[in-house]
């Protein structure tokens, strides 16, 4: 299945002659449909940008040649702004602007908000994120509400505060960050899967009513992305104590579930600046942007499985063969996409 699906993988060439895997639209040209409909100079605030997915788009939005967007640039904790600086560089206090804005405190949200000019934000880029893997045996209720704190009600809060006045203007676009762990759940990643189910049910719902009032959602679902996050969740997991589980889960999370997560990392694992992709051909910029934007091909056969059969089996099925039972195909279909992987960044 994984290899048929290779072959239908397009490379095509964009306006800048480079060659890139051809995606369903890049967050880029999600973002730019939306400096459409909101007039050149769009305000865009954006979550968690100390590092990885926020930081990348940040400062490409910030370097946009167009000059499209105004970004905002928000983080909990100002004293890692440092690295976003110097990605950012010219841009900073031109087209980029650094703010403080913790996702789980109301407070610092309307703050930020507040301090915007008519506190008009015309595109919220819900970005901000925290991981977590192991038996759930061995992790406590208060790091699972922590985390739902920042990945679902995190979202809740930004979005209770920009939708009225996006209602009011009659426009605006809500960008959330999910993952494909937000259509099909992965072994070990309970909790976190769970909070991007939340995510996704929270924007389908609310995308219908937002719709009638000329407000554009999009839930970008990455894959494997090669950043702060995959170190964190690692370093978690290689202190997590697992005396709280039996010795079968254990050694199913030790030894074959962070080996075969590693190698899927190492395999298809994007970089920041690929989900940020940067695409500038206006053919590409659609005037109604998708609900669903996956950004790694390579992935999309795990999820497309969901989808091919109603009743759940298929993929529950094929999950367990590939994880027991047929370890050898998954490791050489593994090392069969990396090759493809690295042949279309060569390119
Ligand atoms: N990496 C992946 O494999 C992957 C795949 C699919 C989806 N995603 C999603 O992509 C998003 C970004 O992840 P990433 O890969 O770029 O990871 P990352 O490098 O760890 O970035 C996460 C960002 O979220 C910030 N953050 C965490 N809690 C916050 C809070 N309460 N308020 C404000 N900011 C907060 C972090 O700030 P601090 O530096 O202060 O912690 C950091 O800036 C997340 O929503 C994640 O779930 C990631």
């Amino acid at each position: 299945m994984i290899i048929n699906h290779l072959r239908k993988v397009k490379i095509e060439k964009n306006s800048f002659g480079k060659f890139h895997k051809s995606s369903t639209g890049s967050l880029w040209v999600n973002l730019a449909s939306a400096a459409f409909s909101a007039g050149n100079g769009s305000l865009l605030i954006l979550t968690g940008c100390s590092s990885g997915i926020g930081l990348a788009v940040a400062s490409r939005l910030a370097k946009d040649e167009l000059r499209r967007f105004k970004v905002v640039a928000t983080m909990r904790d100002l004293e890692k702004r440092g690295p976003l600086e110097k990605v950012a560089g010219d841009s900073i206090n031109k087209t980029l602007e650094i703010k403080q804005l913790d996702a789980c405190c109301e407070a610092s949200i309307r703050e930020c908000v507040n301090s915007l000019p008519d506190r008009r934000v015309d595109v919220l880029v819900n970005n901000a994120g925290v991981g977590m893997i192991g038996p759930l045996e061995c992790q406590n209720m208060s790091d699972m509400k922590e985390l739902f704190d920042t990945n679902f009600f995190g979202l809740v809060r930004l979005v209770k505060e920009v939708l009225p006045d996006m209602k009011r203007r009659q426009s605006g676009h809500v960008v959330v960050m999910s993952s494909v762990m937000g259509i099909q759940g992965l072994l070990f990643n309970d909790v976190y899967s769970a909070s991007k189910f939340a995510v996704e049910g929270f924007c389908e719902s609310l995308a219908v009513q937002a719709m009638k009032f000329n407000i554009k959602t999009t839930l970008v679902e990455p894959g494997p992305v090669v950043s702060e996050f995959e170190r964190k969740v690692y370093e978690d997991a290689t202190k997590m104590d697992l005396s709280g589980t039996d010795e079968e889960t254990a050694r199913i999370f030790r030894e074959i579930y962070l080996p075969y997560s590693k190698k899927v990392f190492a395999s298809l694992g994007q970089t920041s600046e690929e989900v940020a992709e940067v695409n500038n051909s206006s053919s590409d910029h659609p005037r109604t942007p998708p609900l669903r934007h996956q950004t790694n091909r390579l992935y999309m056969p795990m999820t497309t499985l969901k989808h091919a059969d109603p009743t759940g089996r298929l993929p529950l099925d094929t999950f367990y063969k590939m994880i027991f039972k047929h370890d050898g195909v998954f490791n050489a279909t593994l090392t069969l996409l990396r090759i493809l992987q690295r042949s279309t960044r060569k390119t």
